[in-house]
C-alpha cells in the first residue's frame, strides 16, 4: 500500500485570502492542495479556474495540486490546467466523448490522469484504460458542493476499486472525495483508499494541524 495521501479541499478555504490559507494548511502537515473546478454546467456550482491555480503558483505554493474537473466539455481545458501548473488533472467519464482520448491528452500535457466516479457511476469505465491511470478517484458525495454527508455504499464501492487496482500490479492511487472526517477515516482506509480529500472537515477545524494529525492517527 502507497504512503497516505492527505488533500485538502480548498473549496473550503476562505477565496479572500487563498494563497495565505493554502500556505497555512500545508504547513499544517497536508500533503496536496485538491482543486475543485466547477462550471455550472456539469454541475450546479462555479469555481475558481486555470488563473487562481497560477496565482496559487505565483504565490509559492510548491505542493502537488490535484485538479478536479467537474466541467464539459473536459478536453479543451486541460492543457491551461496543464500550463498553470497543475501536477495531476481528474475528470468524470461522463463528461468526455471520448475518454482515452482525454486520458492521453492529460499526459502528453504532463500532468498525471485520473478518473473520477460519481456515486451511481459504474466502475467499468475503467475496464480499458487501466494503464493510463496514475489516480482513481471515487466521490462518497454527488459532485458540486462541500460539506455533504459521506454516502456510506462508497465503502463498498472502495474495496471493489481496491480489488481493481491490486490485480492490475500498477501503482495507482485510490482517492475519496466527500464527507471524510477524522471519525469516518480509518473505516474509508480499511476499504483500501490511500489518498484522501477533507475540505469542511479540514478548513472550518479550530486547529489545522491537530484536525490532519487526528486524520493520519485514524488511518493508521
Ligand atoms: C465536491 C468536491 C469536494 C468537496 C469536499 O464536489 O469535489 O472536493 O470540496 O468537501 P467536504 O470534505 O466538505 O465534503
Ligand atoms: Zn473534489
Amino acid at each position: 500500500r502507497q504512503t497516505p495521501i492527505i488533500a485538502p479541499s480548498i473549496l473550503a478555504a476562505d477565496f479572500a485570502r487563498l494563497g495565505e490559507d493554502t500556505a497555512a494548511v500545508l504547513a499544517a502537515g497536508a500533503d496536496w492542495v485538491h482543486f475543485d473546478v466547477m462550471d455550472n454546467h456539469y454541475v450546479p456550482n462555479l469555481t475558481i479556474g486555470p488563473m487562481v491555480l497560477q496565482s496559487l503558483r505565483k504565490y509559492g505554493i510548491a505542493a502537488p495540486i490535484d485538479v478536479h474537473l467537474m466541467v464539459k466539455p473536459v478536453d479543451r481545458i486541460v492543457p491551461d490546467f496543464a500550463r498553470a501548473g497543475a501536477s495531476l488533472i481528474s475528470f468524470h467519464p461522463e463528461a468526455s466523448e471520448h475518454v482515452d482520448r482525454t486520458l492521453g491528452l492529460i499526459k502528453e500535457s504532463g500532468c498525471q490522469a485520473g478518473l473520477v466516479f460519481n456515486p451511481a457511476t459504474p466502475l467499468d469505465y475503467l475496464d480499458y484504460v487501466m494503464d493510463k491511470l496514475d489516480l482513481i478517484l471515487i466521490m462518497s458525495v454527488n459532485p458540486g458542493f462541500g460539506g455533504q454527508k459521506f454516502i456510506p455504499g462508497t465503502l463498498e464501492k472502495l474495496r471493489e476499486a481496491r480489488q481493481r487496482i491490486d490485480a492490475s500490479g500498477r501503482a495507482i492511487r485510490l482517492e475519496v472525495d466527500g464527507g471524510v472526517t477524522a471519525e469516518n477515516i480509518g473505516a474509508i482506509a480499511a476499504a483500501g483508499a490511500d489518498t484522501f480529500v477533507a475540505g469542511s472537515a479540514i478548513f472550518h477545524a479550530k486547529d489545522y494541524r491537530a484536525e490532519i494529525a487526528a486524520m493520519r492517527k485514524a488511518i493508521g
